[in-house]
Order: structure tokens, then C-alpha cells, then sequence
């Protein structure tokens, strides 16, 4: 889909890219990252002509992007950067609406994708449409500024560190957002960021980059477990391991849990309890409520007063989760195992530390091998 064939650019004699290749997929989100100057914003400006360069070739879907004009190829290829760009003077719909215009699309089309957009990106248009830049929080803003290169459907995406101005917890919640986002729409993205973290959760492949050159092209598993150089290596740091955990999802690992029902007998608790340290609590409908302790049983008469009740949003997660989330829990709860339960709190299984033990082991030793 988007192919940059050994595109060099130079200034003032320095080649700050350098003979770079790439190839990115139809649908596929590639993350460009390295140091700071390493060249990373200067490669995506060419791949929409905003800068040339001095030799190579682009070519999205096998055209030669010199080929078409600029102004018609930054129509099919949404834009985002991290300062956003929106226009101060214009409302949250105009900005949205300035590639539709350009295209000339009727004015009920264009305020059907502004609701559309605003919705896709979770804020409401009622509260938004109207609102001026300076009225936005900065996710809002980074927010605004996705939908906007979304506007036209483009089947392109250029993103330079789209959600590098915000607080951590709200970068997590934009990512997740945008996670969703791609997991409809597809897109062929491209994008720029200088966290690690959120290259290894949003990327299908990481392009590392440095001093203009790319260093290694490969899907975040593999950036982790098999880093090509020493300089990968440092880049990813001593936590690859740890990384390495955000990326595998728990659906495999879950174990049948023991669990009792609340209404059940002191003699089928004991009984369910001769097996196993501890068991899950359920309530009528399977959803649960606590645990029991072996340990405690004896001085106990009844469910209720050995019940040890827990907060789902502290120590349960859903099937959807990853390893490194599981990880989390893990070490604020200080359990060793920790329930999976649905959305709605039915118990579903159990997931226990050894799992990631195991994975961590082998990552490391992969490396050390290799
Ligand atoms: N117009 C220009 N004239 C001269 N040098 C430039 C120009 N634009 C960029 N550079 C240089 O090219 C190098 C690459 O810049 P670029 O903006 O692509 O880096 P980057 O990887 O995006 O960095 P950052 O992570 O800090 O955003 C830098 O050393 C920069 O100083
Ligand atoms: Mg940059």
C-alpha cells in the first residue's frame, strides 16, 4: 500500500534520511520511532509531499507519489500532529469540516460525518460542534484533531506523535480509543511516537529509526524477544520481558476456577476447599463476590463470615486483557492468583502468576542465546 523505496533526504550536506526503505500493508499500523532528530517527522512529511525528497521514490498503491499533486494526494491521506493544528478561530465543526469543503460535499453530508466523527471519537456533538479550540482540554483537542483527518474517510493516516501532549491516563484512554477505531475502520497508518509502551500496543509492526537510517522493521513481539542490534537492544531497554507481556493476551492461559456459590453448605464449602487453598465466591447468578480461605474455615460457621469480599475493578479482569495488565493486578492486590471474569462480573476462570513467569523466562532467555 504505502512503499518508500531508498528514499534519501538532505540538508546543508547531511543526509538526515538515509537511504530509508519501507513498506507498510493495506490496513496495517506501522509505528516509526527512535531519538529525537533521528528523522522520523521529515520521512512522513515526504510521504505527503509537504517536503521532497532528494532521491528515492514513494508510491502508495504502486503510484509514484511525485506523480500526483500535492494538494490532491493530502486529500486521500488524513493528517495528524501532536500540537493538533486546529484553527484557533474556527468552531470544533469547522476544523472537522475543512477537507469535506474542499472536496465540495453538500452541506447536510458534511454535518452528518462531523456528528459521525464526533461520536466515533466519543465526545457528543450537541456539547462540541459549537465549541472554539481554546474551550478544549488537550485529549479533547488531540480528539478533534483525529476526527479531522478522518474527515474525508481517507484510506491513508499520517500521525506525528498524535497523542504525545496529554497526562499518561489520558494517553492510555486515546489509544485504547483509537485501537478501537482502527479495529473498524482499517486504515493504513502510519505513526510517530517517542513512547516505547504505546508503539508496542498500537503497532502491527515497529520501524526503529536512527541517525536517518532504519534500524530494524519488525512486528513489536519480535522488536522485544529478537532485537537485531545492540542499539535495539538499549533502546527497549532491561524491561523487554515486562513489554513483552502487554502484547500476549490472556485468553490462553485462563484455568477453570474453583468457586462455590454463596448459598451453598459449610459441608460442600469444605469439601470444594479440600482440593485447593482458597475458592471463588459466586452469588446466585455466577457473578463474583469474594473468596473463601482454607485456612479460616474452621473457625467460620456460615459462607458469610469467611467470605472475603472484592472489588471486581481491583482484582478481576476480563478476557480481553493482556499478560502485562494481569502482571499489574498481580502486584497492587498482592494475590498470586487472580479471577477472570466477563463484563459482567460472571466468573469465567482464573489466570495465575506462573503463566507469567514462564513467558518472562523465555524472553529472556531467547535473547541471551541469540
Ligand atoms: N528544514 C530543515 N533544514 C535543515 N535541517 C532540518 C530541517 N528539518 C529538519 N532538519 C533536521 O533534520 C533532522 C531530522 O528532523 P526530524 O524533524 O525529521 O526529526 P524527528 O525524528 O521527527 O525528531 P523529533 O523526535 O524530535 O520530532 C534534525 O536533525 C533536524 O534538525
Ligand atoms: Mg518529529
Amino acid at each position: 500500500m504505502i512503499s518508500l523505496n531508498k528514499i534519501t533526504k538532505v540538508y546543508n550536506d547531511k543526509a538526515v534520511v538515509n537511504n530509508f526503505s519501507l513498506e507498510v500493508d493495506r490496513g496495517e499500523m506501522c509505528v516509526l520511532i527512535g531519538p529525537s532528530g533521528c528523522g522520523k517527522t521529515t520521512t512522513l512529511r515526504m510521504i505527503n509531499r509537504m517536503i521532497e525528497p532528494t532521491s528515492g521514490e514513494i508510491f502508495i498503491d504502486s503510484r509514484d507519489v511525485k506523480k500526483i499533486k500535492p494538494d490532491l494526494l493530502r486529500r486521500s491521506i488524513g493528517y495528524a500532529i501532536q500540537m493538533v493544528g486546529l484553527f484557533p478561530h474556527m468552531t470544533v465543526a469547522a476544523n472537522i469540516a475543512v477537507v469535506p469543503q474542499l472536496l465540495r460535499w453538500e452541506k447536510k453530508k458534511i454535518k452528518n460525518r462531523i456528528d459521525e466523527l464526533l461520536i466515533l471519537v466519543g465526545l457528543s456533538p450537541a456539547e462540541y460542534s459549537s465549541k472554539y479550540p481554546y474551550q478544549l482540554s488537550g485529549g479533547e483537542a488531540q480528539r478533534i484533531g483525529v476526527a479531522r483527518a478522518l474527515a474525508a474517510n481517507p484510506p491513508i493516516l499520517l500521525m506525528d506523535e498524535p497523542f504525545g501532549a496529554v497526562d499518561p491516563l489520558t494517553r492510555t484512554k486515546l489509544q485504547t480509543q483509537f485501537l478501537n477505531i482502527q479495529k473498524e475502520l482499517h486504515k493504513t497508518i502510519i505513526l510517530i511516537t517517542h513512547d516505547l509502551d504505546e508503539a508496542i500496543r498500537m503497532a502491527d509492526r515497529i520501524a526503529i529509526m536512527k541517525d536517518g537510517e532504519l534500524v530494524q522493521y519488525d512486528t513489536p513481539e519480535n522488536i522485544l524477544s529478537r532485537p537485531y542490534n545492540q542499539f535495539v537492544y538499549k533502546f527497549v531497554g532491561t524491561d523487554r520481558a515486562l513489554k513483552r507481556l502487554s502484547r500476549i493476551n490472556i485468553s490462553k492461559f485462563i484455568k477453570s476456577a474453583p468457586s462455590v456459590d454463596e448459598d451453598f453448605s459449610m459441608d460442600k464449602v469444605n469439601q470444594a476447599c479440600e482440593k485447593c487453598r482458597w475458592v471463588w465466591v459466586t452469588d446466585s447468578k455466577h457473578r463474583l463476590i469474594g473468596w473463601i480461605d482454607r485456612k479460616i474455615l474452621s473457625q467460620t460457621t456460615s459462607i458469610k463470615e469467611a467470605l472475603v469480599p472484592v472489588s471486581l475493578d481491583e482484582i478481576a479482569v476480563t478476557e480481553g486483557a493482556s499478560l502485562k495488565e494481569v502482571l499489574s493486578i498481580m502486584l497492587s492486590s498482592g494475590l498470586r492468583t487472580i479471577p477472570v471474569t466477563d463484563k459482567k462480573g460472571f466468573l469465567i476462570g482464573e489466570i495465575d502468576m506462573s503463566i507469567i513467569e514462564r513467558i518472562s523466562a523465555e524472553s529472556i532467555n531467547h535473547y541471551e542465546k541469540s
